[in-house]
């Protein structure tokens, strides 16, 4: 249960000041009824809410697409240093958003952010290997060796046995494009370490049915389409 004026702001079209002249002044429905008081409580999934005959166009959650530039932290906060969040406008930044898991701070590209923690969690977890889409520029061509040992699982410094992951080679060899099936720790990195070769710069093109818009600049953002919301509920 949401309080109505918090409903009316949450959608981002008026201020809880407003939302409160509103309803004072009729203009609110709540399952055909006006509402009398802005302090009332309704179930935004049970209720249908109308100003002036319409749709409120309440999201009950938010979805940013974010293309992370390199050099900003994947968090919600920190004392020292610029985080993903300082991205976004004051508005998003009050819903309590937070990313999908992490890039380095040196890594750029797909970054989602929800106030979503169920989609989160299931886009996250290990069990569900939700794939991701990286591109690296390497500083020693990899080959067809190499594209064997990926598909066959990479073995890390840590004596890790990573899944089977996809090695596109790029021209010469030194850009690549890699398909994971799982996210450890500087996993792109260590696994092209293990093959000799050093990242020198990373991009996220995709995860699983969300892919970077290309028309966003790093440090751009955008909310998802309701299709691109829907292809990820899919993702169980
Ligand atoms: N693998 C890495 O090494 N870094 C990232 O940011 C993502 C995947």
């Amino acid at each position: 249960m949401e309080r109505l004026d918090k409903l009316l702001a949450a959608t981002g079209r008026w201020s809880r000041r407003e939302a409160k002249a509103l309803v004072r002044e009729g203009r609110v429905l709540v399952d055909g009824v006006p509402a009398l008081r802005a302090e009332d409580k309704v179930d935004p999934d049970r209720s249908t809410v109308l100003v002036d005959g319409g749709d409120i166009g309440y999201a009950r959650h938010v979805y940013v697409m974010l293309h992370k530039p390199a050099g900003v932290l994947s968090a919600t906060e920190d004392p020292r240093q610029e985080t993903v969040l300082d991205l976004l406008p004051p508005e998003l930044k009050k819903r309590g958003l937070f990313p999908v898991g992490r890039l380095d701070k040196d890594t750029e590209g797909l970054l989602l952010l929800t106030d979503d923690g169920d989609l989160a969690h299931r886009l996250l977890s290990p069990k569900k290997h939700v794939d991701k889409v990286y591109q690296a520029r390497l500083d020693r061509p990899l080959g067809e060796a190499d594209r064997d040992a990926f598909a066959r699982g990479i073995l890390l410094e840590d004596g890790y046995r990573c899944m089977a992951a996809e090695l596109e080679l790029l021209g010469d060899g030194t850009e690549v494009r890699i398909v994971l099936r799982e996210g450890k720790f500087h996993q792109v990195k260590r696994m092209t370490a293990a093959r000799g070769s050093q990242v020198l710069s990373l991009k996220r093109l995709r995860m699983g049915p969300l892919v970077l818009d290309e028309a966003l600049a790093p440090g751009q953002w955008r909310r998802l389409t309701p299709a691109e919301v829907q292809a990820l509920g899919e993702e169980r």
